[in-house]
C-alpha cells in the first residue's frame, strides 16, 4: 500500500531480493494500492505489479494475498495493519510505527491474535556498518557505554514555499521530526545501547504557516514541531542526546551517531554509509586514533550477496536486506526484528519526549 517514495523503495526491494539472495519464499507483486488510478497504473507498469487497487480493504479479502506492505502516511498504519492481521496477512510496516502507544498496542494485539509475522521497517538496522557497530559493542570492544549522540537532520523545510503536506499535520503525522526522523534515531539507540529510562525534550517552531498543497495562494497552520532536541538516560546509565530537524540548512539526510565507551568509540554517518569509524583504546598510545572500517568485505553482514569486496552498496540495499529476512520469517513462521514490540518500545520513548516537550519536565519511562 502506497506508491510514492517508500512505494518505490519497497517495490525495488521486492524485485531485487530474489536476484541477489535466496529467500525461502519468492515474492509475487500482486496488487499495489493507492488513491490515484492513473499514477498507480504507471507505477505498476514500471515496477512490475500485476494489478492496481484504490480500495485497499477489498484487497485484504483476497485469498491470493499472503502479506501486506504498508508504505502510507502514519495515521493509516494502525487501521491497515489491524485489518491485514485480522485477514491473516503478514505485515511489513513503515515507521513511525503509529501515532500513539495505544494505537501500537492494538496493532500488536491484532498481530499476535492472528499469529502473523510483523515487521517494522527501521531499515538502518540492516546497513552493514550499523551491524558492524553492533558486533563491536557485543564483543566488548568499546566496553561500558558513556554517551550516545544521535542526530537526524534534514533541510527541506528551510524553503518557505514547501507546502503543508501530511507530514506537517498532527492528524496524519502525529508529530514533526521527533516522530518521523526521531523514530529511526531512537530505534538505533535502543538497538545499539539499550532501553531508555528518562527523557527530556525541547521543541521549536520556526515557521507556523505554510502554503496549502491544494491552493498555494492560501496558507494553513503547521501543527507539528519544526525541530526537537532530546536528551535522556539509558537504563544502563549511558547518557543520550538526539537532535532531529528539517531546518538544518545544507543537510539533506544527515543521519549520524557517535558512541563513546570506556574502551573505545564508534561513529557513523548515513551519507557515508559504508564507513564505520572505530577508536580502540587497545591501540598503542603513539598510534591510536579513529580508524575507518569500510564494510564492503564478504565478512560483513549481507555484503557477500552483492558485489566483489570493495564495491559499495547504498540506501536501497537496507530495504532488500529487510525483504529477505521478512520472507524467511514468513516461511518459518518466525520473528523478524524490529517488530511491533520494538514499535511500542520506541513509541514509549517518543511519547515521553512529546510529553516533556509540552510540559518542560523530565519524564520517566515506566519499566
Ligand atoms: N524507512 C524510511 O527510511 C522512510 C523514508 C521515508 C518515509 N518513510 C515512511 O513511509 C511512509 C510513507 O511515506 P512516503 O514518504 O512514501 O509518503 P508519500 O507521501 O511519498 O506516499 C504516501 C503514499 O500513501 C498513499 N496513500 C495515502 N493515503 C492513502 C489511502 N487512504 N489509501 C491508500 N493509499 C494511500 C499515497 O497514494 C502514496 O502512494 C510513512 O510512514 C513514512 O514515515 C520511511
Amino acid at each position: 500500500m502506497g506508491h510514492r517514495f517508500m512505494g518505490r523503495a519497497h517495490s525495488n526491494a521486492w524485485n531485487q531480493v530474489t536476484k541477489f539472495f535466496d529467500p525461502a519464499l519468492k515474492p509475487v507483486l500482486q496488487v499495489v494500492c493507492g488513491r490515484d488510478e492513473e499514477s498507480l497504473r504507471a507505477f505498476a507498469d514500471r515496477w512490475g505489479w500485476e494489478e492496481i487497487a484504490t480500495d485497499w480493504r477489498s484487497v485484504l479479502q483476497r485469498d491470493d494475498i499472503d502479506a501486506v506492505d504498508i508504505a502510507t502516511p502514519t495515521h493509516l498504519h494502525a487501521e491497515m495493519a489491524i485489518a491485514a492481521a485480522e485477514a491473516g496477512k503478514h505485515v511489513f510496516c513503515e515507521k513511525p510505527f503509529a501515532r500513539s502507544v495505544s494505537e501500537g498496542q492494538a496493532m500488536l494485539a491484532a498481530a499476535e491474535k492472528a499469529g502473523i509475522v510483523h515487521y517494522l521497517n527501521h531499515n538502518y538496522r540492516r546497513c552493514p556498518a550499523v551491524l558492524m557497530a553492533k558486533r563491536l559493542i557485543d564483543d566488548g570492544e568499546i566496553g561500558e557505554i558513556y554517551h550516545w549522540r544521535g542526530a537526524y537532520q534534514q533541510s527541506w523545510l528551510v524553503n518557505p514555499q514547501h507546502p503543508l503536506d501530511w507530514k506537517l499535520r498532527k492528524a496524519t503525522a502525529q508529530a514533526g521530526p521527533l516522530w518521523d526522523l526521531g523514530s529511526h534515531a531512537v530505534d538505533l539507540a535502543r538497538f545499539l545501547v539499550g532501553e531508555f529510562r528518562e527523557i527530556d525534550c525541547r521543541g521549536k517552531q520556526f515557521r507556523s504557516e505554510r502554503p496549502l498543497a491544494e491552493d498555494s495562494s492560501k496558507s494553513g497552520q503547521v501543527e507539528v514541531e519544526c525541530a526537537a532536541l532530546m536528551t535522556g538516560e539509558f537504563t544502563n546509565g549511558a547518557l543520550a542526546s538526539i537532535e532531529t530537524t528539517r531546518y538544518a540548512t545544507g543537510r539533506l539526510n544527515h543521519h549520524t551517531f557517535e558512541i563513546y565507551g570506556r574502551k573505545g568509540s564508534i561513529t557513523w554517518d548515513m551519507e557515508d554509509m559504508n564507513r564505520l569509524q572505530f577508536y580502540s583504546g587497545k591501540d598503542l598510545p603513539d598510534r591510536c586514533g579513529f580508524r575507518d572500517i569500510i564494510v564492503t568485505d564478504r565478512l560483513h553482514d549481507y555484503v557477500g550477496a552483492w558485489w566483489p569486496p570493495g564495491h559499495i552498496i547504498g540506501y536501497e540495499h537496507g530495504f532488500v536486506h529487510a525483504a529477505v529476512d521478512f520472507l524467511d520469517a514468513c516461511a518459518a513462521g518466525g520473528v523478524v526484528s524490529p517488530d511491533f514490540h520494538d514499535g511500542i518500545a520506541g513509541l514509549k520513548v517518543l511519547e515521553a519526549a512529546a510529553e516533556s516537550m509540552k510540559s518542560g519536565w523530565r519524564v520517566s519511562l515506566a519499566s
